[in-house]
């Protein structure tokens, strides 16, 4: 009995890694199911061969997210982005950001060919 408390922290512990790698890959696989409505201005993967379009593969997360949010709130305006940000939810915004910030293979096979 006197170790019972001890043997449940130890079980807590043990399963925290294991939730800790589910989550992330969920929040990346929304994220890649929901980056297709960014495809057709930001390019496949997040890689943009439009000049007037940014890149957005591989970018800082927390610059994401912040960009996102000053576009549906109207800090930073874009006629053709503002009206995509307007439309995500908090919760894909955490996603895409989960997915974008991910990417890299575009990039490299990109650096590869020149
Ligand atoms: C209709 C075209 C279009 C679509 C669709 C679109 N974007 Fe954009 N996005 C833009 C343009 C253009 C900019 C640059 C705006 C500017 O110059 O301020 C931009 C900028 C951004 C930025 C800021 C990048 C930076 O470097 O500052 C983020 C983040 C972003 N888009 C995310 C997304 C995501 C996520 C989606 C899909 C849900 C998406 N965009 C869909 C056109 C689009």
């Amino acid at each position: 009995m006197r170790h019972a408390p001890i043997i449940g922290v130890i079980a807590a512990s043990l399963a925290l890694p294991a939730a800790a790698t589910e989550y992330p890959s969920k929040r990346i696989v929304q994220g890649e199911l929901k980056s297709r409505q960014c495809v057709t201005c930001h390019g496949m993967n997040g890689v943009s061969a439009n000049p007037t379009v940014p890149t957005i593969a591989g970018q800082n997360a927390g610059y994401l997210m912040i960009q996102l949010h000053h576009f549906k709130e109207g800090k930073r305006y874009d006629e053709r982005m503002t009206p995509v940000a307007q439309s995500l939810s908090e919760e894909d915004m955490d996603q895409l950001v989960a997915y974008f910030s991910g990417v890299t293979g575009g990039l490299e096979e990109d650096d590869a060919g020149y």
